[in-house]
């Protein structure tokens, strides 16, 4: 069943992807949600809207979360469940017209059976299966190797450094490490973790369709995935998020822990 849902939802991926260049072609209908910065289009909603029908239509029993609240109520992680992002990044989305993502989680009884991370602009499309890799486009990812705090670039939001707890947490571990990068896509970056082109990800809140996706794929390839105190991520519940290679994800937890 897994091998053809794959295949399924890799269409859709590329069907969402042709109108969505289509759609950046026109003026976009961009709307707030809970503040001036927390931006809406009409993409994310017509994307979400998208998936939603046809997971309806050909897979009826399944249920759906979806940012913008076109999916189901769904309060426990029994059977078969899509956590949906249409568009992460929206930000990126209306202002660069590029750095934004499609990030579709599905899992059975709470466990992660297929990931995808699509960037909509590049055509690349991150995804997992799990127990058989992970793949960019064709190629093979392979498992990510342990690292250390001085040789690490780390993703992160600008705006944790205005947190209470940044005078000892943020700020000495970017003292500390390599590099500190920021895209605004929580599933770039957790791409960005799976390739190895960054070696970790520290979020301070996010929801379940920012990291469901990245989480199936960073941990099929051997990284962790918790909150930043090391604990396990709830996928219907916000979260911190510390994503990280093996071997750095203790060290970088060690900085969250006072
Ligand atoms: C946002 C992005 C951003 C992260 C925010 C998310 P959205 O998702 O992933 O990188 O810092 O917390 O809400 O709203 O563009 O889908
Ligand atoms: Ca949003
Ligand atoms: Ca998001
Ligand atoms: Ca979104």
């Amino acid at each position: 069943m897994w091998t053809e849902v794959d295949k399924t939802v890799k269409q859709w991926l590329k069907e969402t992807r042709v109108s969505i260049l289509e759609a950046l072609e026109h003026t976009l209908n961009i709307d707030t949600k809970s503040n001036a910065n927390d931006l809406v289009t009409n993409v994310d909603k017509e994307t979400e809207q998208f998936f939603v029908s046809r997971i309806k239509e050909h897979y009826p029993q399944h249920k759906i979360v979806g940012e913008e609240g076109f999916g189901d109520e769904v309060h426990e992680l029994e059977g078969i469940v899509w956590i949906i992002d249409p568009i992460d990044g929206t930000m990126n989305f209306v202002h660069q017209k590029r750095n934004f993502f499609i990030s579709i989680g599905i899992l059975e009884d709470g466990i992660g059976k297929l990931g995808y991370l699509y960037d909509v602009i590049l055509d690349e499309l991150y995804c997992a299966s799990k127990g058989e890799g992970a793949f960019l486009n064709d190629k093979v990812l392979p498992p990510l190797q342990q690292g250390n705090i001085e040789e690490a670039i780390i993703g992160f939001n600008p705006a944790s450094i205005h947190s209470e707890d940044a005078a000892s947490t943020f700020i000495p571990l970017l003292k500390d490490v390599r590099g500190a990068r920021s895209y605004g896509s929580a599933a770039m970056e957790f791409a960005y973790v799976a390739t190895g082109r960054m070696d970790a990800y520290i979020s301070k809140g996010l929801s379940p369709w920012d990291f469901a996706g990245g989480k199936i794929i960073v941990e099929e390839l051997g990284g962790i995935v918790t909150d930043l105190r090391g604990n396990p991520v709830n996928l219907l519940e916000r979260s911190s998020i510390l994503v990280a290679r093996p071997g750095l994800h203790k060290k970088l937890c060690r900085y969250f822990q006072s």
